[in-house]
């Protein structure tokens, strides 16, 4: 039996990235999927090729209405739905003393917002839905840590992580076990605009443990883990999967540096 046959996810941000790779994992390992996504186009091509076991519906994250039609109709379509990813995010590049507010109302709205809002029209559906649930948060190894030109971002990230506890806490005792996800540096469009080549994207982690950047895939197995049975004890926890970003940066003139 697969890890996740009879359980339905719903993942926000499917159109591209992590949230897409998420999705044909979840698939492989049994799940159904509701893809959600305001890029209608590329939701609806990957739904498609994606089978029976998938449906897009257009969702802006940062609207609430919109969130009760998304799980609504996933719902009626799969008849429950017990898992719920919420990945969608964007990432505006600033100075502190630069950003502006409509990028930082834009920032947390969609970012952080979004799943405080997804985990209030979800829960009690995903509640009704069976005895064991998941929420997962996607934060990032921004919300464990910190660089410039991202402060906004990072306030969202750092955000979600609390949040995600909190959520633990009052939806645990519901059955749904609620985490965060911190991902480094994952080659998608989001931290690869121009499509570098893999070598070209990789050089900036040479001095991380892993030494090279993520594929979205490698996320995507951390979100079938915490999706499943096999994490049934893991609640509010914070899992990093950034190659090591947070563990620590290589000084190159002392002991243990590779070289
Ligand atoms: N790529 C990285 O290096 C990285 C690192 C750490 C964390 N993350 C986080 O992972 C998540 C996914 O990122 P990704 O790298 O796959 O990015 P991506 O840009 O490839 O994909 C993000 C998806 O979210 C969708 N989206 C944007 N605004 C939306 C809205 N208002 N409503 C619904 N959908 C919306 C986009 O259309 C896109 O399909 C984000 O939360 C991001 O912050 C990414």
């Amino acid at each position: 039996m697969k890890r996740l046959e009879n359980k339905v996810a719903l993942i926000t941000g499917a159109a591209g990235g992590i949230g897409a790779a998420s999705a044909k994992r979840l698939i492989d390992e049994g799940a159904s999927v509701v893809l959600s996504d305001i890029n209608q186009q590329a939701g609806m091509q990957l739904a498609e090729s994606l089978g029976e076991q998938a449906i897009f519906i257009q969702h802006d994250v940062s609207d609430k209405a919109q969130w009760q039609n998304v799980v609504e109709q996933g719902r009626k379509h799969f008849g429950q739905l017990n898992i719920l990813i919420n990945n969608a995010g964007i990432c505006i590049y600033n100075g502190l003393l630069d950003y502006t507010e409509e990028e930082i109302h834009r920032l947390l709205n969609i970012n952080l917002l979004s799943v405080i809002l997804g985990s209030q029209v979800a829960a009690p559906v995903i509640a009704a839905s069976s005895k064991s649930g998941a929420i997962i948060n996607m934060s990032s190894a921004e919300g464990l840590s910190s660089v410039n030109g991202l402060s906004a971002y990072i306030a969202s990230k750092w955000a979600i992580r609390g949040y995600t506890k909190a959520a633990a806490m009052e939806l645990g005792p519901l059955g749904i076990r609620v985490n965060s996800i911190h991902p480094g540096g994952v080659d998608t469009p989001m931290a690869n605009p121009t499509a570098l080549a893999k070598k070209d994207f990789d050089q900036p982690y040479k001095k991380y443990p892993a030494q090279r950047g993520a594929q979205a895939k490698q996320i995507a197995s951390v979100v079938a883990f915490l999706a499943s049975e096999d994490a049934s004890h893991c609640m509010g926890a914070e899992i990093a999967v950034d190659g090591g970003m947070t563990a620590g940066k290589y000084i190159d003139f002392l002991p243990g540096a590779p070289n």
